[in-house]
């Protein structure tokens, strides 16, 4: 038997052409090293990472709702109740979304609503809680600030204003302060806030303890302008 192969090789070792191919093919299998220095970024790396930002900024874009609390984990997250109600949100429970929206105020209030001895008032017990709740709005819509008395207590600080929450979020969480610890007054309306947020609209500084003594009611208000519409001579 005659191993062609190695007839070839003793043929080229002899006198014929060396096969510079076959000789080559091992180094040409290799891949060449990477070099250590500046090279440019591979297009495909640049494309794909704006590919993962755009996506990224559409994905928060579309499915954030601007982070609202109420929208966040879903109306599911302050329904009470049967497992029925969770998928409408009518029956959104005001005192399980307000103690979600308190999460901003107990940084300063405290969880237990007793705040902090001369520096932010408590709202368990405050009468300013349990009163006009007019007034309560005007103080999440603008904050409040100058002295103030509560239990005795002097305090003079600034509340700062949560105009950016929506009105139905500003109802519940006057709502869950009003029905918690040992307050039991009734809940505030949506309504009512959104009220107050109209007729303030102008308005951009804190309030005052005194401005909001003498603050008109909005009921007042809206009973003053429907009777000036009527006619002047029955504001005498
Ligand atoms: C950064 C701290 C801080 C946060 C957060 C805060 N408050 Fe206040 N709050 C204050 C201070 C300080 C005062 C007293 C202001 C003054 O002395 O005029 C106040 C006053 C109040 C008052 C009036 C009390 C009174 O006796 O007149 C109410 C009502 C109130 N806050 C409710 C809330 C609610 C509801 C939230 C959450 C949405 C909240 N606060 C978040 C600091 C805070």
């Amino acid at each position: 038997m005659i191993d062609s192969n190695k007839l070839d090789r003793h043929e080229q070792r002899h006198g014929t052409e060396p096969d510079v191919e076959e000789m080559h093919e091992i180094v040409g299998r290799e891949k060449t090293e990477p070099q250590e220095g500046s090279q440019a970024v591979p297009t495909e790396m640049i494309v794909a990472a704006f590919v993962l930002l755009l996506f990224g900024g559409w994905y928060l874009g579309t499915y954030s709702a601007d982070f609202a609390v109420d929208r966040y984990d879903g109306p599911a997250a302050f329904v009470g109740g049967s497992a029925d109600n969770v998928k409408s949100p009518s029956v959104i429970d005001p005192m399980l979304m307000g103690k979600r929206v308190f999460n901003y105020c107990a940084a300063c209030h405290q969880a237990s609503g007793q705040g902090v001895v001369g520096q932010f008032p408590p709202l368990d017990g405050n009468p300013v809680v349990n009163g006009r709740e007019d007034n309560l709005a005007r103080i999440l819509l603008h904050g409040l600030s100058g002295p103030i008395e509560v239990d005795g207590q002097r305090y003079n600080g600034q509340m700062p204003k949560w105009s950016k929450l929506d009105d139905r979020s500003l109802a519940a969480v006057l709502t869950y302060v009003r029905g918690s610890w040992s307050n039991g007054s009734p809940p505030v309306s949506e309504s009512l806030v959104t009220a107050v947020r109209e007729a303030t609209s102008g308005r951009s500084a804190a309030w005052t303890a005194a401005e909001l003594e003498t603050a008109q009611t909005i009921e007042a208000k809206a009973a003053d302008e429907a009777s000036e519409k009527s006619t002047e001579a029955m504001q005498d």
